[in-house]
């Protein structure tokens, strides 16, 4: 008999496992076990500590719903949803960032030009860019899924005042490449912080802002698809996303313009009056072959 003590316990775990097991499955909980038994035993984990950590999952599971998904939020502002990310972002195309709780499936079409902000008021925002390849020529054909905050700061899935498709659109590009729709300046906003992630925050002195983004999902056909978000360069919270997203091809400079630079052909409800933002910003997807 070989007695478990707490130098070979790791080594006792591997032993366990069967010899058939998966390579990638034996290298995974290999390296998980390893590093959850050196962060117990550098900490000198007391039982109450490992009380409140089972406790935290107990809550998160506790109140995860269709709607709510309290693990990945607690992924998102531990920084391993975004390591993640980057970690397969591929290097020749935008990079990619956190998806997030509020994307709808089956948002309506719309055309190029048109406009995500119905009847909502704010500040006139004209965003429009190229889908190319990695060697810059225009994607024909490609489908850009855009979703952002109403100016309350809340996305449709969170708030019932809202129309489940307020301020979503699902776009197809022409020949061109190019996209291009109006909405509203998006709202800096909080990851929600009344569960038990908020808890983990306030437990670390930590805020649970997102600076403003606009969210798209690109996809076209022999391309890897993208998630990502686009950021503008002035946000005050550029610097300190509560889920680590901001990356620096992804942040873009809206310009201001006078109203009378509105540009023909756009679809709009309501009419320009004020000076409106104007922002490009190019996408580069990755060909699946590359
Ligand atoms: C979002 O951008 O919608 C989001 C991302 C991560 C957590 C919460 C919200
Ligand atoms: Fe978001």
């Amino acid at each position: 008999m070989r007695s478990v003590t707490k130098d070979n316990i790791t080594e006792t775990f591997m032993s366990y496992l069967a010899d058939d097991t998966s390579p990638r499955t034996r290298e995974i909980m290999g390296a998980l076990v390893r590093h959850l038994h050196d962060f117990a035993r550098e900490t000198n984990l007391t039982h109450d500590e490992w009380r409140a950590g089972i406790s935290f999952l107990e809550s998160c599971a506790a109140i995860e719903t269709d709607d709510r998904h309290e693990f990945v939020l607690a992924s998102d502002v531990l920084g391993l949803s975004s390591l993640v990310d980057m970690l397969h972002s591929r290097p020749d195309a935008t990079s990619s960032s956190v998806l997030g709780p509020f994307h709808v499936s089956g948002a309506p079409s719309l055309k190029v030009g048109g406009d995500i902000k119905r009847h909502y008021d704010g500040q006139i925002l004209l965003a429009e860019g190229v889908i190319k390849d990695t060697n810059g020529n225009p994607i024909s054909g490609a489908e850009i899924d855009i979703w952002q905050t109403a100016p309350n700061g809340l996305y449709s899935s969170q708030d019932v005042e809202q129309d489940m498709f307020s301020f979503h659109g699902l776009m197809t590009v022409g020949d061109d490449g190019r996209y291009a729709f109006t909405t509203v300046k998006p709202v800096e906003y909080t990851v929600p912080s009344d569960g038990p992630v908020g808890e983990i925050l306030r437990a670390c002195g930590r805020h649970p802002w997102r600076p403003s983004h606009l969210h798209y999902i690109v996809k076209a056909q022999g391309f890897s698809p993208l998630v990502t978000e686009v950021f503008p360069d002035d946000d005050p919270y550029l610097d300190e996303d509560t889920v680590f997203g901001v990356r620096e091809d992804l942040v873009m400079h809206y310009e201001e313009r006078p109203a009378s630079d509105f540009p023909q052909g756009m679809e709009l409800s309501g009419s320009v009056n004020e000076p409106f933002l104007h922002v490009n910003f190019d996408i580069t997807l990755a060909g699946l072959g590359d």
